[in-house]
């Protein structure tokens, strides 16, 4: 129930699966909006949930991928073609890196802005910066690189749900269905458990 199987993936695997993807998603769109709001005060309250959302991203991502390692990866399904298999393949490698490389990224934006905000995360603890020079060249290329990355994250993001609509509505197989019914199933359980 609740590791991989060589059938399908495991209740882990599946909450990691869309805590990550809903957390991923929000942050493209808290990021594009809080560095174009024009309210000061708003935009550093925004930038603190930014990071501190950014860093459990990235917290996630390594537990995820430990927890990955540490399982068996379901079966490929046997109605796709090796092309398809290749490009699921090579498109959830490019998420995996992404979701590691964009808060990296962001991190080292907080880290070399002359500023030098401090970053609370939740208001618990104070993240240290990493050890990188300070200065005005080093956040835009920084930022840039961050933004870059988060942008190419949501191009790649799109085609991948893209990709799982379609298995689902047009070639109608289990790849999505794999990825959420162990979820609804376990929901029923324990809603009869309550009844
Ligand atoms: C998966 C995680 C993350 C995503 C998807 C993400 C996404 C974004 C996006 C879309 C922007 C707006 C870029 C623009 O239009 O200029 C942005 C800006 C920013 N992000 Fe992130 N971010 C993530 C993690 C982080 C982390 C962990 C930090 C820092 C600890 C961070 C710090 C920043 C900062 C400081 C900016 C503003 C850069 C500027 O001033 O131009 N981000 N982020
Ligand atoms: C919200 C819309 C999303 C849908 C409908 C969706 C759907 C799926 C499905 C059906 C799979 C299983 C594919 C297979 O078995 O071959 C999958 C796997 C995966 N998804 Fe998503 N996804 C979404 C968002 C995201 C986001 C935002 C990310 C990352 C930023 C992401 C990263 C991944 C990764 C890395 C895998 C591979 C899992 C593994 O085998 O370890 N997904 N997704």
């Amino acid at each position: 129930m609740w590791r991989n199987s060589e059938d399908g993936y495991g209740l882990v695997a599946i909450l990691f699966h869309w805590i990550g993807a809903f957390l991923v998603i929000g942050l493209l769109v808290l990021g594009y909006g809080m560095v174009r709001t024009s309210d000061m005060l708003l935009q550093f309250n925004l930038y603190q949930w930014h990071k501190s959302l950014g860093f459990l991203a990235l917290i996630l991502v390594t537990l995820r991928l430990v927890w990955r390692m540490a399982n068996p990866k379901p079966r490929e399904l046997p109605e796709l073609l090796p092309l398809e298999h290749l490009a699921a393949r090579s498109a959830h490698r490019a998420l995996y890196l992404i979701q590691v490389l964009v808060p990296l990224a962001g991190w080292a934006v907080a880290s070399v802005s002359p500023l030098a905000i401090p970053t609370f995360f939740f208001n618990l603890v104070v993240i240290p910066h990493l050890p990188m020079s300070a200065s005005d060249e080093a956040e835009t290329f920084w930022a840039t690189v961050h933004a870059s990355l988060a942008y190419a994250a949501a191009v790649l993001i799109a085609g991948h749900v893209a990709a799982a609509l379609l298995h689902h509505f047009a070639a109608r197989d289990d790849t999505l269905r794999r990825m959420v019914r162990p979820l609804v199933r376990e929901k029923r359980a324990v809603m009869r458990r309550f009844r």
